[in-house]
């Protein structure tokens, strides 16, 4: 996109082009207000996301009404299906950032500029008890909104056992069979080698009963690792990066996000509320197979990072615990 400089604090600022601006003017006339002009954007890059694609942070001075303001959104290139998603779950009221984006009908991926979901919040100082409290709430609204709307959903690819079988083959197996051959690792966390191969030998077979298991189908986020959880302003928990949102089980969403057994039944009571309950032997054993799936999942990247940085280090054994059911 633009022109890199320098602006006087030293911050890399990219000059932004036509296509931004009309964006940025007409996300803001769309949620913030219709009157609204643009004075000013200043844009910094927030570096390149997992899948490579450049994300920018833009600092948008508006005027309305003889009154000026600021806002921060972000620009992301996204997929159709993201792009979609966003604005279903949007106008169903989930938590989600509000999004704008011209290119509706194209295939590509297109620019779409989002709310700035945690521009506002302290990370410092979250009441972490009360977030975890409320983003059962969050979660489970997404679930039960969409809960067996499979054929309203059919624009939703599926969660199948191609998708699980890539995740586990592609990417879990290149990165442990590495891993098994490093001593360090072997140091640390050999303790764990013997029953993490046992579970992922059966994992593909394990998870044909969460896969197939139809009373839990609804629109899943189905990437919930901590860089898709933001606060919103302090209070709030927000579901960003819906670029792998699947029809598939609520168990492939859970595990990842609800540890405790207070979110869990909290969790479980919020679906209650909707009729929607399951017998305790087959939640804990969906919720355990699924576990383990997502401990291999999501351990790749750590497999590749934990000695160098101590926050995967830390994420690794818990994804391990996952594995293992410790
Ligand atoms: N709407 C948003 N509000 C605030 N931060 C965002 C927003 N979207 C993305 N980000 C930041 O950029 C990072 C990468 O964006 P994401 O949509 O998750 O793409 P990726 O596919 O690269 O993970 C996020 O982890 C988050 O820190
Ligand atoms: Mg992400």
């Amino acid at each position: 996109m633009g022109l890199k400089k320098l602006n006087d604090l030293g911050e890399n600022v990219t000059i932004v082009n036509n296509n931004i601006l009309k964006l940025v003017q007409r996300t803001v006339r769309e949620y913030i207000n219709p009157k609204a002009e643009v004075l000013s954007i200043e844009s910094n890059s927030m570096g390149l996301g997992f899948q490579a694609v450049e994300l920018n942070r833009h600092s948008v001075i508006i005027q309305a009404d003889y009154k000026t303001s600021r806002v921060s959104l972000v620009s992301k290139q996204a997929t159709r299906l993201e792009r979609q998603v966003l604005r279903a779950l949007y106008a169903q009221r989930a938590n989600v950032p509000y999004s704008y984006s011209d290119g509706a009908e194209s295939e590509e991926r297109s620019l779409v500029c989002l709310q700035d979901v945690d521009a506002q919040t302290d990370y410092g100082s979250l009441d972490i008890h009360s977030l975890q409290l409320s983003e059962t709430k969050t979660l489970s609204h997404i679930h039960l909104t969409n809960f067996g709307q499979k054929k309203e959903l059919s624009w939703l690819p599926e969660a199948d056992s191609l998708h699980i079988e890539k995740m586990i083959l592609e990417r879990w197996k290149p990165q442990w069979q590495k891993a098994k051959e490093n001593e360090q690792f072997i140091d640390v966390f050999g303790d764990y080698i013997l029953s993490v191969e046992a579970a992922a030998n059966t994992i593909l077979e394990d998870i044909q009963q969460v896969i197939h298991d139809e009373t839990s189908q609804t629109l899943i986020h189905n990437d919930l690792n901590p860089g898709n959880v933001l606060v919103h302003n302090n209070a709030d928990v927000y579901f960003i990066d819906w670029e792998e949102t699947r029809y598939g089980s609520i168990f492939l969403d859970i595990p990842l996000r609800f540890r405790t057994s207070e979110q869990l039944e909290e969790y479980k009571r919020q679906l209650a509320v909707s009729n929607i309950e399951f017998p305790i032997n087959q939640f804990s054993q969906l919720y355990a197979i699924a576990s383990r799936y997502l401990g291999l999942r999501y351990m790749s990247w750590n497999l590749g990072a934990w000695t160098s940085d101590s926050r995967a280090k830390d994420d690794l054994r818990k994804y391990l615990d996952m594995v293992t059911g410790a």
